[in-house]
C-alpha cells in the first residue's frame, strides 16, 4: 500500500446547461485511471464536482426566470449526479461550491492571502468573457464576425466579450512568474502533455500581470471576508475546491493526508488556470503545488469543440442508452489519444463495439466457458505440461500487463488499451491454432484438451482483472462466471502486480456460461 492518498480530481463543471460527453470524457478517464491505482492496492481518492458561481450560471437563471440557487439545486441533481451513475464512475466525493465546507476553506484561503499581503485593492477597467469566466487581454481582443458583428471577441475561444469597469481585489501574480518557471524546468512532469508544457512555458515568459480576484457588480459568489461589497471572482474561488474538498481550514489531518493532489485533469482550455494562476496562489499561501496537471485533447464536432453553446453537445445518455456504460468507458478511452484533439463518430463506437468488445473480448468469453461446459462438465480441467504455444502466450500477457501498467503511469489510457488487446487477440489467436474443439475428438488427447482451456481460463482471469477498471460490469460478469471469487477472493482485491502470475484458478472450479457480455446491437438508420 502507498504512503499516501493517490488524490486526482476532475475540472469542476459549471451548471449552467445538461452536461455532454466533453465533460464524460475528462470524468471517464480520471475514473479509468484511479479504478486502476485501485486494482494495484493503492489508496485513492477521486474528487469530482460542480462550479456553480459566477456570472454564467447567474444569467442562465435569470434567463429561466428562477433563483440561481434553485436552478443549480435542480440541474445538479437533475443532470449532474446521474450522469456519474450514467457513465459508471466510482468518484468518492462529490464537490458542490455552494457547500458550506467549501465556503469556509474558501474564506479561510483569501484570508491567509490578504494576511500575507498577497492581495490589494485596485480598480480594473478591460475585456471580460462572461462565458468563459475569463479576463481578456487586449492582444487577444478582436473584432467579432457573422452574428458577433460589431462585437468584440475574445481570440483564444472565440467568445464575445464585454468591457467592464469595476472597483476589483488584485492578486500579485506578476511577482511570481520566476518561481513559476524554476517549477516548470525542475519539474517537467508538472504540466503535461509536452504541446501544453511548452506553451504554458512561452505564455509565462512574456510576463504576467496582476489579477482581477473580485468581482463587485452582482452577489452570486462567496464574500470577500474583510470585504462583503466583493465576492469572489468565480475562476480563483473555483480552483480552491482541490483544497476546501480535502480539508483545507477545517480538517488539517485529512488535508495533510490528501494534499498536495496527484493528479489534476483538465482539458486543454483550462490549463494557464491549473499550471499558472492555481501554483502561484498557492505558492503565495505557503501550500504545495499539485504533482501533475494533465491537459487532454478536445472532443471535436464537425471539426470544433463540442460545446453547449455551439448547440453540438451530445449527452452521454445518447451513447449509453445503444451501448452500455461499459462500451461508452471502452470506446473513449481506446479510440482517442487522451493528449491531443479527437473526433468521434457513431459508426466508430459501432464498429469497435462489434470488433473488439463483442468478437474480440465477449466472444472469447463464452467459447471458453461454453467449451469447458460441454468438454469438463462445467469443472476447471487441471492443466498439463506446458507446451512452448502456451510458455508463448504467458510471456505476452505478462509484457502486455507490465506495459499496460507503465502506460498508465503517463497517464496513456490508449496505449494502455492497445497493450490489453494484445491479451485479447493473442487468446484468441492461441484458440484457433489450438484448435481445443478439434483436440476434442480425438480421446487420447484429453491431458492436451485441459491445457488448452485452463490455460484459456487463466487468459480471461487476467482480462478480468486488467479491464475491471474501463469495463467494470462486464469484468464483473466474466468474474463470476469464472467461479473466481470462491478460491481468489473479490474481484477488487486482486492485485496487479501478481495479476499475470499463471495458475491462480484452481483446478475444480466451477465455469458457468457467461451472459454474453456485449451483444449484437443492430443500429436504426442514421441522419448523417
Ligand atoms: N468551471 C470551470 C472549471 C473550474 S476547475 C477549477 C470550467 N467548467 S466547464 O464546465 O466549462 O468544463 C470544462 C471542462 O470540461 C474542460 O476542461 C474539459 O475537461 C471538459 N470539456 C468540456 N468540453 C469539452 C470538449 N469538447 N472536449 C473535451 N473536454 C471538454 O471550465
Amino acid at each position: 500500500m502507498a504512503d499516501r492518498t493517490f488524490y486526482v480530481t476532475t475540472p469542476i463543471y459549471y451548471v449552467n446547461d445538461a452536461p455532454h460527453i466533453g465533460h464524460g470524457y475528462t470524468t471517464v478517464m480520471g475514473d479509468i485511471l484511479t479504478r486502476w491505482h485501485r486494482q494495484r492496492g493503492e489508496r485513492v481518492w477521486y474528487l469530482t464536482g460542480v462550479d456553480e458561481h459566477g456570472q454564467k450560471v447567474l444569467r442562465k437563471a435569470e434567463a429561466n426566470g428562477v433563483s440561481p440557487q434553485e436552478w443549480v439545486d435542480r440541474l445538479v441533481e437533475d443532470e449532474w449526479k446521474p450522469m456519474l451513475q450514467t457513465i459508471d464512475v466510482a468518484n468518492d466525493d462529490f464537490i458542490r461550491t455552494t457547500e458550506a465546507r467549501h465556503e469556509a476553506g474558501a474564506q479561510a484561503f483569501w484570508q491567509d492571502l490578504y494576511d500575507r499581503g498577497a492581495v490589494y485593492k485596485g480598480s480594473f477597467s478591460g475585456w471580460y468573457s462572461v462565458s468563459s469566466e475569463e479576463f481578456v487581454g487586449d492582444d487577444d481582443v478582436v473584432d467579432g464576425e457573422g452574428e458577433d458583428e460589431g462585437f468584440k471577441v475574445s481570440a483564444l475561444d472565440g467568445s464575445r466579450l464585454e468591457y467592464m469597469t469595476e472597483e476589483n481585489y488584485f492578486f500579485r501574480l506578476s511577482e511570481y512568474a520566476d518561481r513559476l518557471l524554476a517549477l516548470y524546468e525542475e519539474h517537467p512532469e508538472f504540466i503535461q502533455p509536452e504541446s501544453s508544457r511548452n506553451e504554458i512555458i512561452s505564455f509565462v515568459k512574456r510576463g504576467l500581470k496582476d489579477l482581477s480576484i473580485s468581482r463587485s457588480t452582482f452577489d452570486w459568489g462567496i464574500p470577500v471576508p474583510w470585504d462583503r461589497e466583493h465576492v469572489m471572482y468565480v475562476w480563483i474561488e473555483a480552483l480552491l475546491n482541490y483544497v476546501t474538498a480535502a480539508g483545507y481550514g477545517v480538517d488539517p489531518e485529512r488535508f495533510e493526508e490528501l494534499w498536495p493532489a496527484n493528479v489534476h485533469i483538465v482539458g486543454k482550455d483550462i490549463a494557464r488556470f491549473h499550471a499558472v494562476i492555481w501554483p502561484a496562489m498557492l505558492m503565495a499561501a505557503g501550500q504545495p503545488v499539485p504533482h501533475r496537471v494533465f491537459a487532454h485533447g478536445w472532443l471535436l464536432v464537425g471539426g470544433q469543440k463540442m460545446s453547449k453553446s455551439k448547440a453540438n453537445g451530445i449527452h452521454p445518455n445518447e451513447i449509453v442508452s445503444t451501448f452500455g456504460s461499459d462500451a461508452y468507458r471502452y470506446y473513449f478511452s481506446r479510440a482517442l489519444t487522451f493528449g491531443s484533439d479527437g473526433s468521434i463518430s457513431w459508426e466508430d463506437i459501432h464498429a469497435r463495439y462489434h470488433a473488439e468488445l463483442a468478437n474480440g473480448f465477449g466472444n472469447l468469453a463464452s467459447r471458453v466457458a461454453a467449451m469447458i461446459g460441454k468438454y469438463f462438465g462445467g469443472a476447471l480441467p487441471a492443466a498439463g505440461e506446458q507446451g512452448p504455444a502456451e510458455k508463448a502466450l504467458i510471456d505476452t500477457i505478462g509484457a502486455a500487463v507490465s506495459a499496460a501498467d507503465a502506460a498508465i503511469e503517463r497517464i496513456a489510457p490508449q496505449e494502455a488499451m492497445v497493450e490489453v488487446w494484445r491479451i485479447v487477440d493473442a487468446l484468441n489467436g492461441y484458440l484457433t491454432e489450438q484448435a481445443p474443439w478439434k483436440v476434442a475428438k480425438d480421446e487420447s488427447q484429453g491431458d492436451r484438451l485441459a491445457t488448452i482451456l485452463a490455460t484459456a481460463a487463466e487468459g480471461l482471469r487476467v482480462l478480468a482483472v486488467v479491464l475491471n477498471p474501463v469495463t467494470p460490469k462486464a469484468c464483473a460478469s466474466l468474474w463470476e462466471s469464472l467461479g473466481a471469487e470462491g478460491p481468489l477472493g473479490p474481484l477488487a482485491d486482486q492485485r496487479l502486480d501478481d495479476v499475470a502470475r499463471w495458475g491462480q484458478l484452481p483446478a475444480g472450479t466451477p465455469i458457468t456460461k457467461v451472459p454474453s457480455l456485449f451483444p449484437r446491437i443492430e443500429l436504426p438508420e442514421q441522419d448523417s
